[in-house]
């Protein structure tokens, strides 16, 4: 309690400029590739996988549920799997229909088998299960899917746990303990289990021979107790898990794992308050796909049968408005959509699917609340376990588009490299149109040092340059020039076409101010007899200006065209290119 007002008395203004602080660095970061493969990136790399390939190898039956061994798929690009930690879940993408949807399984196989390049899941077909059904009747061996890393927090921790872990197990919540039970039988693991397991008949228990197998081969460090519902026999309990079954193996430390249907969590809630286990003592996983109960009275009462419209946001900026039950999680609304929205858990633990509401309320059962103190007051939400109570702008996954990111990273490119040609450029025309006059019309320069000459106009020439690229979109127009003729960078077309504009306009305009004031300079200076024999200004800028068009017009084009694929080498703008091409394709 006193954690909680602590938390709300923090306020949010001091978290609020971290992203666009974390943002700018990034934004400001290269977008280049970094040229060495650090062995800390290896490592998270091969831990952490953004998705694996795999194949389903093998199919075991066992009292109607199916143990699927999954390997790599190598012509996919994944050629092993990420290690784990016994008790943790992989999360299956499946393609159902028009839905796009994710399921997190537990791994029941021991993590060394990971390193021999396996993977195993239970899936037991659930009544009304609309995944589980699919896979155990669609899945054959040979069939290709997409899993997530491994990924999960029901893991045996020493600094926490005791060294003896009572399993309060129920139906297929069997499979995590069956990775534990492994991964301390074959060394991986080393801590005591006693595993309680509810099932309804001795007939329905799942992996009966294997837990025996285990029993037997780890040394005294696991006890299974079957525990029957439906039935009485010898050799089993009978009943529920209770606190007196608990009491009755317990010895006199230790911590609590359950895994099994959600009203299991909440009856062994009760059970092992009256334990008076601390809580750190405790641990569940993943509550799963949260259903709505009594406990939610107060919000189904008034939104049961109510439908709102989402409007969903993605990171490619497009807008989708879709239909959400308010009886089903948003995720839900998003996958029968064909919303492909990241998500792990299901649970609200994972934090995968968090996305910002930006309008709208929601409801999130106090169960499945796992979200930080900054995300409830900043408006985010896990849409996994968030029901909607009216419509509802979502951003989903939501940070600056890269395309968007990288497209303004390259006109910030285009941009300096407008100016880099134009400042090399007008430097070239401002020294040829001095050596031009020099040579023409003497008398404009009179009373001049020569090197004088050369300066002023050589930053005469820049200045308009820089001018005349702010008002007038040169680039631009080459660049338009160029698309109507079709023709891409890096190509020689693409080059020639581009550079037109921008030669052109400096040419004209800066050849005319040029000599407009190489010829008021020199009336200027020169002496008054000097001045009654040449002809009126007019005439002497308009003729100076005649004879620079031409070799100016020559000398900025072709600059342009030798030294433009130069610089935008140099400033990266080519590699800007083809990362915006990269990102808008998805290849990113
Ligand atoms: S998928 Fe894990 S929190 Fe939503």
């Amino acid at each position: 309690m006193a954690d909680k007002e602590y938390l709300e008395g923090i306020s949010a203004d001091r978290f609020d400029g971290i992203i666009p602080r974390r943002q700018e660095v990034i934004n400001k970061a290269p977008d280049t590739e970094a040229k060495y493969d650090y062995n800390a990136n290896v490592l998270a790399r091969n831990l952490h996988p953004k998705v694996q390939h795999v194949k389903v190898s093998d199919i075991k039956e066992f009292n109607g549920a199916k143990v699927y061994t999954l390997e790599p798929d190598a012509s996919k690009g994944t050629s092993k799997l990420a290690y784990f930690r016994a008790g943790h879940y992989i999360s299956l993408k499946l393609k159902i229909g028009d839905s796009v949807l994710t399921r997190p399984y537990s791994l029941c196989s021991s993590p060394k088998m990971a390193l021999e390049g396996k993977y195993q899941i239970v899936v037991k077909s659930m009544k009304d299960g609309f995944a589980s059904e699919y896979i155990n009747s669609n899945f054959k061996v040979g069939n290709a899917l997409d899993i997530s890393e491994p990924a999960g927090f029901f893991e045996y921790e020493p600094a926490r746990d005791a060294s003896t872990v009572i399993g309060l197990a129920g139906g297929s919540g069997i499979a995590p303990f069956i990775s534990l039970a492994s991964a301390i039988a074959d060394g991986t693991e080393d801590f005591n289990l006693i595993l309680l397991y509810g099932s309804r008949t001795e007939e329905e228990i799942l992996f009966k021979d294997e837990l025996d197998e285990l029993e037997k081969s780890a040394g005294g460090k696991i006890k299974v107790v079957h525990v029957l519902s439906d039935e009485q026999k010898p050799g089993y309990e009978n009943g529920f898990i209770t606190a007196e079954l608990i009491s009755k193996y317990a010895p006199e430390a230790y911590s609590i794992f359950v895994c099994g249907s959600q009203g299991m969590y909440d009856y062994v809630e009760n059970e092992a308050q009256k334990l008076g286990l601390r809580r750190k003592f405790v641990r569940f996983d993943a509550y799963g796909q949260y259903r709505l109960t009594k406990r939610d009275e107060e919000f189904t009462n008034e939104f049961k049968d109510k439908t709102f419209e989402l409007t969903v946001v993605m990171n490619d900026g497009i807008e989708r408005k879709i239909p959400a039950r308010a009886d089903e999680p948003i995720l839900v609304a998003f996958e029968r959509a064909g919303i492909e929205a990241p998500s792990k858990c299901r649970s609200g633990e994972c934090g995968f699917c968090r996305s910002k509401l930006v309008s709208g309320e929601c409801y999130t059962p106090g169960k499945v609340e796992r979200r930080r103190q900054y995300d409830k007051v900043t408006g985010y939400i896990h849409p996994c376990c968030t029901f909607p109570k009216s419509d509802c702008r979502i951003l989903i996954n939501y940070e600056e588009p890269k395309v968007e990111r990288k497209v303004k990273d390259m006109k910030k490119k285009e941009r300096m490299m407008g100016l880099i040609m134009t400042i090399i450029i007008s430097a070239a025309m401002g020294a040829l149109a001095s050596f031009i006059v020099l040579k023409t019309t003497p008398q404009a320069a009179a009373g001049q040092p020569v090197p004088m000459m050369y300066i002023t106009n050589i930053v005469l020439s820049i200045i308009i340059g820089i001018i005349i690229s702010f008002i007038i979109p040169l680039g631009k127009m080459g660049k338009s020039l160029a698309a109507k003729a079709n023709a891409n960078p890096p190509s020689m077309k693409f080059t020639l076409l581009n550079s037109l504009p921008l030669s052109i306009g400096n040419t004209l305009i800066i050849g005319l101010i040029l000599s407009g004031f190489g010829v008021f300079m020199g009336r200027h200076s020169a002496p008054p007899e000097a001045l009654a024999n040449m002809p009126p200004f007019p005439v002497m800028w308009l003729s100076g200006y005649a004879k620079l068009l031409l070799p100016t017009l020559i000398v900025s084009y072709v600059l342009s065209v030798i030294l433009s694929p130069v610089v935008s080498q140099a400033i990266g703008l080519s590699d800007a290119g083809a990362e915006v091409g990269r990102a808008s394709s998805g290849k990113d």
